[in-house]
């Protein structure tokens, strides 16, 4: 009885702490703070995108974390603070999509899934270890086997008034991120040419969430 009286603060507190840390250690609820986005750059939007191009191979070098702030900024970074309006359009202000960072050889990131958190540019981590293997082997596409990084942009199907939404959103996310890639040197491609359903499976995206493009990005 005495044993269990000392043992309780303990207990308590790993009751508290249970829902974010994984025995296994796998699963994290732990929040990243991203390098602050530059909103000024070398290239001209015309030159941008007339040099646009889809590649899928890339150089087996890692990418900055700084370099991958940019480009989640691109994708959804908030430029309006008062009524968080985002780099890209959304239908009614709804934003609809969400976009996952899949990182395998990033400076200062631990390989594993995280989930970009717009609202004060954070990254959320959502399991370490091998995502970038778990996407590759639902998707099966070689670029994503080749890229120090991945994103996977999804659709909140079930918040869509209408089901065509989230495709137009993830399709103008998705065009910010080619051109913040030209003006970094970096390569990328926009797929959709995967079951949607696997890629879910591999990576426990929630239900309700979509999966619609994977952009691997990797130095060209
Ligand atoms: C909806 C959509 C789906 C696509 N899916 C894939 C894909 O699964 N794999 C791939 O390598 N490229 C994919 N692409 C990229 C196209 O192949 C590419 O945009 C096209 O060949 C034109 O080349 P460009 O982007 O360099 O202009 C997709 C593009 C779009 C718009």
């Amino acid at each position: 009885m005495k044993k269990v009286c000392l043992l309780a603060p303990f207990l308590f507190i790993a009751l508290i702490v249970s829902p974010f840390f994984n025995l296994c250690g796998a699963v994290y609820a732990q929040t990243i703070k991203l390098p602050e986005p530059k909103v000024d750059g070398p290239l001209s939007i015309e030159k941008a995108i007339k040099e646009r191009r889809s590649i899928r191979s890339y150089k087996p070098e890692s990418l900055t974390i700084e370099a991958v702030s940019q480009v989640l900024w691109a994708a959804q970074g908030i430029t309006e603070p008062q009524k968080g309006l985002r780099t890209a359009p959304s239908a009614r202000a709804q934003y609809l999509i969400e976009v996952y960072l899949i990182a395998d050889n990033v400076t200062d990131l631990k390989p594993g899934l995280y989930k970009y958190i717009p609202k004060g540019h954070l990254l959320q981590t959502i399991s370490l270890g091998d995502a970038k293997e778990r996407l590759f082997g639902a998707a099966g596409q070689t670029p994503i086997k080749n890229a120090p990084c991945a994103l996977l942009i999804t659709g909140h199907i079930a918040r869509s008034t209408n089901p065509g939404w989230i495709y137009l959103e993830a399709g103008h996310s998705s065009q910010n991120v080619y051109l913040q890639c030209v003006s970094l040197n970096f390569g990328t491609v926009a797929m959709a040419g995967f079951k949607p359903e696997e890629v879910k499976k591999a990576l426990n995206i929630p239900d309700g969430e979509q999966p619609i493009y994977i952009m691997p990005i990797g130095k060209k």
